[in-house]
């Protein structure tokens, strides 16, 4: 039976909508429960994705449910010349799970980031000193507004868009020495993302972090973690760098953060806070009263005792998995990620967009990032038996691809 709603949609979409997206994936979702989407036929689909990692509490999820809905019924927005209620109690909770003095809402990545740039330009400035270069590496991604693209190591993305704005320099990602060159009078940060996410769950190396950290000491430099992905429990810690016994001076969130309303944050040190002034940075949405109460509930539930005990059990078990294929089938290249953030990357006689179609139309959403990589970043409460649905499912595909190429 042909879809009606499904194909209404897409006209509608295609018709109307800029086409930044291009031929987008051929489902649209109705509803989900727990870690299952449905679309408009009552088709249901294992999701992999999270909506790129921001379903945290997957679909659904009573205590988050609960306080939108209770927030919803109180009050949507006011706005930030007031005191909020629940914007000061989540800023509260994140300084108390964090190295994190202040916080600072909006409502996005590239904003959090945006404000990430601004803070540390601010800090230089408000010591009188002129240093504002910030060095960002190679293929990472840092988000879509001009400061924040000109930090992305992505020409593809910048180059549309030229002129970028000035003050980010790139180098080779996992590269200290390349660092140490590109350091100058006027280097005021150095921005990484833990784990390059969009790039193709690239890991940093524990050592090339704490060099970073240690030559940030030694020269007087912000360290800034675009925790954008990496962040609330992703990776089986609360924030990625708690796995290198590193701090970052300043480290900014989204995704993940409101579960699926939108919220992105900077949280900084207090030296580092304290440049910040009345009137030098402000929103009028972010860190609503709404968006607030959403994210106090995810990040209530992902800091109670046992949550990442088990986040780390079932990332285990995945990643486990996802190596066993890695040793039966050849082409595929490399498996690598950190807690529920990993990938698998495929070599280039496989294309991974395909294999996406194929497993989409089997009942499972997965994306493809850079590097023909196959990345996994589902609801933090996904179970083992998903899992071991989702292996069967990848495993029959690659069989047929092994098949085919024979
Ligand atoms: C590490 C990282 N930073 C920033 C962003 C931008 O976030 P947003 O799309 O919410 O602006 C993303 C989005 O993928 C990201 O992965």
């Amino acid at each position: 039976m042909e879809n009606l709603d499904y194909k209404f949609v897409q006209e509608l979409d295609e018709k109307y909508y800029l086409n930044t997206y291009g031929t987008r994936l051929p489902v649209s979702f109705e509803y989900g429960e727990g870690c299952t989407l449905y679309d408009s036929e009552g088709k249901s689909y294992l999701d992999f994705l999270g909506g790129i990692a921001v379903n945290t509490l997957g679909y659904n999820h009573p205590a988050l449910n609960k306080a939108i809905l209770s927030q919803v019924n109180k009050l949507l927005h006011c706005s930030n010349h007031f005191y909020i209620k629940s914007q000061a109690q989540l800023a509260g909770l994140l300084v108390e799970n964090s190295c994190g003095d202040r916080v600072f809402f909006g409502n996005s990545g590239a904003e959090a980031n945006e404000g990430a740039i601004k803070l540390a330009r601010k800090y230089y400035y408000s010591k009188h000193q002129y240093r504002y270069e910030i060095i960002t590496t190679l293929n990472s991604f840092h988000g879509r507004t001009m400061a924040t693209l000109a930090a992305t190591g992505q020409e593809k993305y910048q180059k549309p868009f030229e002129p970028m704005p000035t003050g980010f320099v790139h180098v080779p990602f996992n590269d200290i020495e390349a660092v140490v060159n590109a350091i100058s009078y006027k280097t005021c940060a150095i921005m990484i993302e833990p784990i390059q996410g969009e790039g193709g769950i690239i890991e940093a190396n524990p050592e090339y972090i704490k060099a970073l950290r240690k030559i940030c000491d030694e020269k007087g430099i912000l360290l800034i973690f675009d925790e954008v992905q990496t962040g609330i429990g992703r990776t089986g810690k609360l924030f990625a760098y708690e796995h290198y016994g590193v701090e970052p001076d300043i480290f900014t969130l989204a995704k993940g953060l409101g579960g699926g309303i939108p919220i992105g944050a900077v949280v900084a040190r207090e030296s580092v806070a304290q440049a910040m002034e009345p009137g030098d940075h402000g929103t009028t949405f972010g860190g609503n009263p709404l968006a607030c109460s959403a994210a106090l509930a995810v990040l209530m539930e992902v800091t109670k005792a046992s949550f990442l005990e088990k986040v780390n059990d079932t990332a285990g078990f995945f990643m486990g998995q996802l190596l066993k294929l890695k040793d039966k089938f050849p082409f595929v290249k490399d498996v690598r990620g950190k807690g529920l953030m990993l990938g698998m990357e495929l070599d280039e006689r496989v294309s991974g967009r395909e294999v996406v179609l194929s497993l989409l139309e089997k009942g499972f959403v997965v994306n493809c990032a850079g590097h023909n990589t196959l990345r996994f970043v589902p609801p933090l409460i996904i179970q083992k038996e998903d899992i071991q649905k989702l292996i069967k499912a990848l495993e029959n595909e690659l069989a047929d691809i092994t098949k085919s190429h024979s």
